[in-house]
């Protein structure tokens, strides 16, 4: 069994590495390939996806973690991989939907998933006329940022009006969305396929972001079935077979934030345990669809 690893920007050397032994482990062959390594071309009306002459859609699963600068490669690359026989739990549409938090709250509320009271706009003016719904204190948000780096809390319209008019430098859009305060953590859903772990991530002493990145920590807990269902649904709409879900609680209710698609597995606090149920889990998918294109 052959398994294909992508690695995009951003990547961390840690995760890599780790992803590559415990991959060692179950695959007889591990190819790690970059993506800005990596080769697309249309010859003769037949698309090829090769990294130094080898033909990528030859493995039999693959693991694509890329970030939000990957998109118009990235998703190019999922397409082609997408077509062939190699398992890969990440689709185009899935990369592009939840890069954007704005779309995933959009087509999530769609599918009665409970989200914040969410506004997207373009200008200033329109977001200080249209946060009448939100209220204060608002959350701002770059639409792809990451790691806690992008989200920003204006408490009034004075203190909102200075963040417009930076993202309005910058040709950001205008991403809004009503405050949940909550004891300062989330629960994080880790998805892989039909198990689901929950993490209980905890800001530290005044800071309201929950991101570990942020000097948050994180420990496992036991999620309500409510909660495991629909972070199931969201994998399953979004057609995603690997993805964290992160829903806020309030007053016995919860509310999504995003969804990721690479999540961190925060070896400082479980190690490799989140790169060994990865692993297992493409290991027996990729068997599975052996098995049936069989036959
Ligand atoms: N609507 C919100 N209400 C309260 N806290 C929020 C809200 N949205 C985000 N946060 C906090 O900010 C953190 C980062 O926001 P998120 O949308 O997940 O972006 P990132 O991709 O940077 O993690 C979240 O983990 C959460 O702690
Ligand atoms: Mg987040």
């Amino acid at each position: 069994m052959k398994f294909l690893y992508i690695g995009g920007t951003n990547e961390r050397q840690e995760v890599k590495q780790m992803i590559l032994e415990e991959a060692h482990r179950f695959f007889d062959t591990v190819l790690f390939a970059p993506l800005k390594k990596i080769r697309i071309d249309c010859v003769n009306g037949k698309n090829k996806l090769t990294f130094k002459g080898t033909d990528l859609t030859s493995f039999d699963a693959c693991y694509a973690r890329f970030f939000s600068k990957d998109l118009m490669f990235g998703e190019i690359v999922l397409d082609l991989l997408n077509e062939s026989d190699v398992f890969v739990p990440l689709t185009p549409e899935a990369f592009q939907i939840t890069n954007h938090k704005y779309f995933t709250v959009k087509v999530l509320s769609r599918e009665n998933i409970p989200v914040p009271t969410s506004s997207l706009a373009l200008t200033p003016q329109t977001a200080i006329d249209m946060n009448h719904k939100i209220g204060y204190p608002v959350v701002i948000k770059l639409l792809s940022g990451f790691g806690g780096k992008g989200v920003m809390l204006a408490n009034s319209e004075n203190e909102f009006k200075p963040v417009l008019d930076t993202l309005k430098i910058f040709r950001e859009f205008i991403s809004t969305q009503e405050f949940i305060k909550s004891d300062n953590y989330d629960i994080r859903c880790m998805v892989f396929g039909e198990e689901v772990f929950g993490i209980k991530r905890i800001a530290p002493e005044g800071e309201w972001r929950t991101n570990v990145s942020k000097g948050g920590k994180a420990e496992l807990v036991e999620l309500s079935s409510a909660m495991k269902e629909d972070a199931l649904k969201i994998s399953a709409i979004l057609g995603l077979g690997v993805c964290a879900v992160d829903f806020m609680e309030r007053e016995g209710k919860y509310k999504l934030i995003e969804v990721n698609f690479a999540p961190g597995f925060m070896i400082d606090f479980f190690g490799t345990k989140f790169s060994n149920i990865l692993i297992k889990y493409l290991y027996k998918k990729s068997k599975e669809l052996r098995l049936k294109n069989k036959f």
